[in-house]
């Protein structure tokens, strides 16, 4: 396994991680249980892999209790990562609530359902558009690291501009957003719009920072697993269905470029994902990759992606290729 640090987190990441959104429970993803979940996390320790990120929204807080489980014993080799500001009602129907009293409230939860005393990285899961001032959730963010229940403060789906505010008022040092091989600059996120450019704005904030930056959707939510063809359907519950990148003509324009990326001689004898997740290691500002894992045998095939390196001509290549097709 190959590690990565960053200046304002005193940990080595592996520079695979582990991405719990699969463990929310039957019906999400294609998850056959938790038994299988718990399996995969085991495995993922055994080769390494030191970062799990999760939040409370996965299952509806499912997902927290099988990574709970799952380090049993284990809780001084992982690094854990959860989010907050997503909570749900009587009928398991997500909002928006980064006030303080949600926020104060919401850490408790989490730690009790992963069943630790702390969480290493507590994440802003999504801003909210002025309903609630930053100053008022980021002080709350800041009562959370004084009191010890998390020891860092990141932010996800934030604007440069939101992230240098919150960092006047709490220490934050890292964020999570949309990017994978081909989305690179991303202007939104199953029709969301995202307030911030990945490649254009985000990385060269990072990297001055000395902050972390996790990529979500990193495997393009499995087109970048060579899985999904023009002809892919998904089942009824399936989140793919609301990002319509994958479907119609846009999933089509997305596996054109494909098709050209695995013609370049360095990748031709490679698999799809082994190429999705090289180029994201491959390149400085990430610092782990957060792909969502179902079972022990794609734990497996993620880390023995890094058995080679891919040239920096390839990501080179790669980067043109994305920016003059996509
Ligand atoms: N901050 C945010 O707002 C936000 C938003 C989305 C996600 N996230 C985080 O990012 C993580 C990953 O993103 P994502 O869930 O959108 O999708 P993703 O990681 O891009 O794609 C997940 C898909 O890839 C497949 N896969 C993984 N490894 C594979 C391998 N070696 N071979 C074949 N298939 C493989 C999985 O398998 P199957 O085909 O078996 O299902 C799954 O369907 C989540 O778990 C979560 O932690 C954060």
């Amino acid at each position: 396994m190959e590690y990565k640090r960053v200046e304002k987190i005193d940990f080595d990441f592996s520079a695979i991680g582990f991405g719990c959104w699969g463990a929310s429970g039957k019906g999400s993803w294609s998850n056959h249980g938790d038994a299988e979940q718990i399996d995969a996390i085991h495995r993922a320790i055994e080769l390494g892999i030191n970062f799990f990120d999760v939040a409370p929204v996965y299952g509806c807080g499912h997902a927290e209790e099988v990574l709970g489980k799952a380090i049993k014993g284990q809780r001084d080799k992982v690094f854990i990562a959860t989010k907050i500001g997503l909570p749900w009602n009587e009928n398991f129907e997500n909002y928006n609530d980064v006030s303080a009293v949600n926020i104060l409230k919401e850490i408790d939860d989490s730690l009790r359902r992963l069943d630790v005393e702390y969480v290493d990285l507590l994440q802003i899961h999504w801003p909210t558009e002025n309903a609630v001032p930053l100053e008022e959730t980021m002080d709350a963010m800041r009562q959370i690291k004084e009191s010890g229940k998390a020891r860092y403060i990141g932010l996800s789906n934030f604007s440069v501009s939101d992230m240098k505010k919150a960092n006047e008022i709490v220490d934050i040092v890292s964020m999570q957003g949309l990017f994978n091989m081909l989305e690179h600059n991303a202007t939104s996120y199953h029709s969301i719009p995202l307030q911030y450019r990945v490649t254009n704005e985000v990385f060269p904030y990072v990297k001055e920072e000395g902050m972390a930056f996790f990529p979500y959707s990193p495997l393009f939510q499995g087109l970048l697993t060579g899985k999904i063809d023009q002809d892919t359907t998904f089942s009824e519950n399936d989140v793919r269905n609301q990002n319509p990148k994958l479907h119609g003509e846009e999933r089509l324009k997305h596996l054109n470029v494909l098709s050209e990326i695995t013609k370049i001689e360095e990748l031709k004898d490679k698999e799809l994902y082994e190429i999705a997740v090289n180029y994201l290691v491959a390149k400085p500002e990430i610092t782990s990759v957060i792909a969502t894992v179902m079972n022990k045998d794609e734990v497996e095939a993620n880390v023995k992606a890094l058995n080679w390196k891919m040239s920096t001509e390839t990501v080179a290549r790669i980067d043109k290729l994305v920016s003059e097709k996509l």
